[in-house]
């Protein structure tokens, strides 16, 4: 299922173009499958450094988002997806880098399979990027708002930061709780992207992959 919305994301990258590309096991078939357009491709932009490695890999020049200004289109996938395109995504750890390109793309392609589709976001542990010397305040702050935070045991961001992932939250309001935890001193981004969601879903079923856009 991950090869076929890969395979269908390909149709959303317009010819001639830098493409954003995000993180995970998914974004690394699609990255695959970029290899076989790579000669109607300007480029890409990659969201973590293991992309940027896959990218360059398979010939694919990567660019710096500085460099490549606005892009038409991100591709990426997500750990939990809504049917109003609001995700948790930063389970492979990029989800600074990966909010920063999908903020800076006018289109956002995400690729799932049938089980990331959910009502209400929050069985995925929310990741949070946290500057290491605020580690045990923000999780203060994290248990105040009824989360339950756990540190990423020996792991460390692009960025060089930790991650704490909060479980037990029930997300009734991602826009709000996406604002309220950005205000937190010391986080750097969280891994809720709902005030720039998905714009299209290709979601992965045993009968094929289905387009959906924002409910
Ligand atoms: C990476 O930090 C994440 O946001 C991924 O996009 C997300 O975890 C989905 O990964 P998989 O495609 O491996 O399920």
């Amino acid at each position: 299922m991950k090869r076929a919305v890969a395979q269908a994301a390909i149709a959303h990258v317009p010819a001639d173009c830098i493409v954003g590309v995000g993180t995970g096991s998914t974004a690394n078939f699609f990255i695959d499958e970029l290899a076989g357009i790579k000669h109607k491709l300007r480029g890409a932009v990659a969201s973590s450094e293991a992309s940027a490695k896959r990218l360059q890999g398979h010939g694919i020049e990567v660019l710096s988002l500085n460099d490549a200004g606005t892009l038409p289109v991100y591709v990426d996938g997500a750990d939990e997806i809504t049917r109003h395109m609001h995700m948790v995504k930063g389970g492979g750890g990029a989800l600074t880098r990966e909010k920063i390109v999908a903020a800076a793309s006018r289109k956002f392609v995400c690729m799932c399979d049938a089980s990331k589709l959910v009502d209400v976001l929050g069985k995925f542990p929310l990741p949070i990027e946290v500057i290491p010397m605020a580690r045990s305040y923000v999780a203060r702050e994290l248990v105040a708002l009824g989360g339950q935070p756990k540190l990423r045991e020996g792991f460390t961001t692009d960025n060089g930061n930790i991650i704490l992932d909060v479980h037990n939250l029930q997300i009734m309001n991602p826009v709000e709780l996406e604002t309220t935890l950005n205000n937190i001193a010391g986080v750097v981004t969280n891994g809720l992207f709902a005030r720039r969601g998905a714009d299209v879903l290709l979601l992965g079923t045993p009968e094929g992959v289905q387009t959906l856009t924002a409910a």
